[in-house]
């Protein structure tokens, strides 16, 4: 039986990434921290349901004793690297933990790898954030990288020193460069769930407006059980590499409004109000995937459109309102 250790089990990908290797026979181990283990009927709402067959570590990804330890307790054959301030668009004052978080656990991760389990396969969650403002459009594992957020210059630093990793130290370690993808365990504080979440109460008369940034924004939005799939696929290659994981299709903002607010049948013009706050002085223009080599060399595709995954979350929202009022 394969051993897998997850940081990050607990959010979108994490949770989808552990049903998945418990699909496939799998012993899963995962690492949260303790404030989460606390509250468990918060933090870990996205794998509740798979608790008794999931083990848990108490640890602090950015503290290299700890994930030492814990790594040398689980002694992985794979492990996911999930964990990361996720989250773009944080204030300056925000930006050392961003780049603590990001760059320093996945030293700390690495580096426990190379010294207790070098033959463990790792895989690196990298981001479309770190093309920024790419000079090419679809980008490719090739194009030039341009971050236009400390957010994407973490993970790029963590990405070379991924690839460093590989190339002096010999780890197995492949990066995705993964874009947008979305799904009903999203954060709230991305756009999509906030879309979907506030459909939801408007739908049950629960609220009556919706406060947004740049309607216009365009991004490649997939769905996030596809892109844990590509994640697996790409430990089992022979060797490791660098994939872009994208739709190569471009959505605004407006279309995601749109479609969300017909599922309940209400045109979105009138509930959506202009929050300045929510704009980004440093928005990316259009980041859009050319996933070819993906496709190709792991045989991956999307499996779900556009206009499935928005309904699924709406819906997925307002079962969940009805179910606690
Ligand atoms: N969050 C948010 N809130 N975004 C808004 C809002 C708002 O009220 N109004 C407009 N937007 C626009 C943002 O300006 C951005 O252009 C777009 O909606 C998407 O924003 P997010 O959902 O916050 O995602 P993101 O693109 O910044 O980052 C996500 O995708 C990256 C690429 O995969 C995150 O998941 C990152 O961690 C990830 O690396």
């Amino acid at each position: 039986m394969k051993r897998a250790l997850i940081t990050g089990i607990n959010g979108q990908d994490g949770s989808y990434l552990a049903e998945l290797l418990l699909t496939l026979g799998y012993e899963v181990h995962g690492i949260v921290r303790r404030e989460a283990i606390e509250d468990a009927s918060h933090r870990l709402v996205n794998i509740l349901h798979l608790i008794d067959k999931l083990k848990l570590h108490v640890g602090a990804v950015d503290n290299h004793l700890s994930i030492y330890k814990i790594v040398a307790n689980v002694r992985p054959d794979e492990c996911y690297h999930l964990a990361a301030s996720s989250f773009v668009s944080y204030t300056f004052d925000d930006e050392a933990s961003v780049l603590s978080n990001n760059f320093t656990a996945t030293h700390a991760l690495l580096a426990s790898v190379k010294e207790l389990s070098p033959h463990c396969r790792v895989y690196f969650a990298g981001s479309s954030e770190m093309f920024g403002n790419a000079r090419f459009s679809p980008q490719n594992e090739s194009t030039p990288f341009n971050p236009r957020s400390v957010y994407g210059i973490s993970k790029l630093a963590a990405f070379h020193l991924a690839r460093n990793y590989r190339e002096h130290h010999k780890l197995f370690v492949a990066a995705g460069i993964l874009y947008n993808h979305e799904s009903p365990r999203r954060g709230y504080q991305f756009v999509t769930r906030k879309i979907s979440t506030t459909v939801a109460k408007i739908h049950l008369g629960l609220a009556d407006r919706l406060e947004l940034g740049n309607i216009d924004a365009l991004r490649d939005w997939g769905y996030a059980p596809d892109y844990v799939v590509a994640m697996h696929a790409m430990l089992q290659q022979e060797k490791p590499e660098d994939y872009v994981i994208a739709t190569g299709v471009l959505h605004s903002v407006r279309d995601f409004l749109s479609e969300a607010f017909s599922v309940v049948g209400l045109d979105y013009e009138a509930y959506i109000h202009t929050n300045l706050d929510h704009f980004r002085p440093g928005e990316v223009v259009s980041l859009c995937g050319d996933s070819s080599k993906a496709r190709h060399t792991l045989g991956w595709q999307p499996t779900k459109s556009f206009k499935q995954m928005v309904k699924e979350m709406v819906l997925t929202d307002i079962e969940h309102l009805e179910r606690n009022q």
